[in-house]
């Protein structure tokens, strides 16, 4: 099924009775996202029941007339129980919806509610007398919502009334995304069930809640907390690709690599074991080093070997949200958190008056976790003097910490062969390369490979040089080292007083 034909599932709910399939809206992974014939009948079938679903909602009908007529005339004594998801879980409560209206013997009718926009209410307000511009019956407002990686999408009810029937007797749901601008935004997503009794609305609220932590659709993938976009307190989680990395795209000193691959992979291998054997799982690694040696390259290549683990990811302005991620983590382990540059919040407060440095609400999350849950922290920095201090007199939250330095002369020779790609060298160009560049770091020398290969290509005939020349080579190195370059030198990570 394409993205855009698992729309017609969901429109089966606008307007008539029926049933969703759980997979409705998201593709399998994988899947090609290829339209078919039977899409476009779909499609028109979708959108000729909205038409009819809207048409049909009788003009005198209210959303308290509906509600009296489903659930009784006693309705404004029926209890209300409800709760918010934060707003980044806007898929999780449709995933689970969803799959809740698949369960044996239950039907449900999905109407619309308009004028929601900018409004807070709830059933109270639906069913109580009515006030000007109160929200009224009408189509069922979508949008469509980040679902998984490769751009899935699951089209997400703004607003709407679920009239929901099964053996258990009615009830009814309301579901209303945030509104408004600022703090009130913090309000999230509103899910309340009025039913006969509580006990059965809890019952639903409690199983809607196990249903999106299986369906999940955060859950082994790949998530970054994105910046407050709408105000704060909000917060946006949007996949990203896993990326595809070998051991051989890395060089690092003998050792390194092993010694970070033992507590992430090797923890997250041996789980079972170690938890049976009342090891603790959480860990926490914190690489250092200079800028450009292949921290975040190290991360990446953790991340590609941790196929089927969450993974949050938090820099810059999002992190703010370490509270969030480290919920997110611990619903959905085994999972990894990844906080890069650390020592930007080493001494930046929250966002509330008299908070902590974020740093030390990292640490007093890290370890409010609990020992046995299967999440590892990967942090970077490149300032561990200003790491030191708050994680000494913090122990316990990090359990290596590695150093990535800057390459020497064996890494050098390794990096000048990894990136020198399919072009062959000249034969002494490799030994003046490493000589030449003492004290440089990974990304210098990738850099220093691709402009030696341009240079060559531009001084051969037919553009497409033999070999990678060792005067191209130096002719880069030159160009890199001129005093000129200095800027392009301090991104790239050249020693200043390269020779
Ligand atoms: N050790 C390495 N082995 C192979 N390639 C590397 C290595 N280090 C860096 N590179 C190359 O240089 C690029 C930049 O490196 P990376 O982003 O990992 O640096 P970093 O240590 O995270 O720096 P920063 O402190 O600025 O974040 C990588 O994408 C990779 O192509
Ligand atoms: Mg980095």
């Amino acid at each position: 099924m394409s993205g855009w034909s698992g729309y017609s599932g969901l429109s089966v709910r606008s307007g008539v009775t029926g049933r969703a399939d759980p997979r409705d809206g998201v593709l399998a992974p994988g899947e090609p996202l290829r339209p078919e014939l039977a899409d476009v009948a779909r499609l028109g079938r979708h959108y000729l029941r909205r038409v009819l679903g809207t048409a049909r909602i009788d003009d005198a009908q209210t959303p308290a007339r509906m509600l009296a007529t489903h659930l009784g005339p006693l309705v404004s004594e029926l209890p209300v129980v409800g709760e918010t998801w934060p707003n980044f879980d806007h898929v999780n409560v449709q995933l689970a919806l969803d799959h809740w209206f698949a369960e044996p013997s239950r039907s449900h009718r999905l109407v619309g509610l308009i004028g929601f926009e900018k409004r807070m209410f709830s059933f109270g307000d639906l069913i109580g007398p009515q006030v000007p511009f109160a929200p009224a019956l009408g189509s069922v407002a979508m949008v469509s919502v980040p679902s998984g990686p490769g751009g899935r999408t699951l089209p997400c009810v703004r607003c709407g009334i679920y009239f929901v029937t099964d053996d258990r007797g009615p009830l009814a749901l309301l579901v209303r995304e945030a509104q408004g601008h600022g703090p009130r935004t913090r309000e999230g997503i509103r899910v309340e069930v009025m039913a006969a009794d509580q006990v059965r609305a809890d019952d639903v609220l409690h199983r809607l809640r196990e249903l999106a932590l299986v369906h999940n659709a955060y859950r082994g993938n790949i998530v970054s907390f994105g910046a407050e976009m709408f105000g704060p307190g909000d917060s946006v989680l949007s996949f990203q690709e896993r990326p595809r990395l070998e051991r051989d795209d890395l060089v690092l000193p003998e050792g390194t690599l092993e010694r970070v691959e033992q507590q992430v992979l090797g923890v997250a291998r041996h789980r079972a074991w170690l938890r049976a054997s009342g090891q603790h799982l959480k860990r926490g690694v914190l690489l250092y080093g200079p800028p450009g040696t292949g921290k975040t390259h190290t991360i990446r290549y953790l991340l590609s070997r941790l196929e089927g683990s969450t993974v949050v990811l938090l820099s810059g302005s999002a992190l703010g949200h370490i509270a969030s991620a480290c919920s997110v983590a611990r619903a959905l382990q085994p999972s990894v958190v990844v906080i890069e540059d650390v020592d930007l919040i080493a001494e930046q407060r929250g966002m509330h008056p008299g908070e902590h440095p974020l740093l030390f609400q990292l640490m007093n999350e890290m370890d409010g976790l609990g020992e046995d849950v299967d999440v590892a922290f990967l942090l970077t920095t490149n300032r561990v003097d200003l790491l030191e201090p708050a994680l000494a007199a913090r122990p316990g939250r990090v359990d290596e910490a590695v150093e990535i330095p800057i390459p020497d002369a064996t890494a050098r020779r390794a990096l000048v062969e990894l990136y020198r790609g399919s072009l062959a060298l000249e034969a002494d160009a490799l030994d003046a390369a490493v000589s030449r560049t003492e004290g440089v770091t990974a990304s210098f020398l990738k850099e220093l490979l691709r402009r030696a290969a341009l240079i060559s290509a531009l001084g051969s005939p037919t553009g497409e040089p033999p070999a990678l020349r060792t005067a191209a080579l130096s002719e880069a190195l030159d160009q890199l080292l001129d005093d000129r370059s200095k800027v392009t030198r301090a991104i790239l990570g050249g020693s200043r007083d390269a020779p």
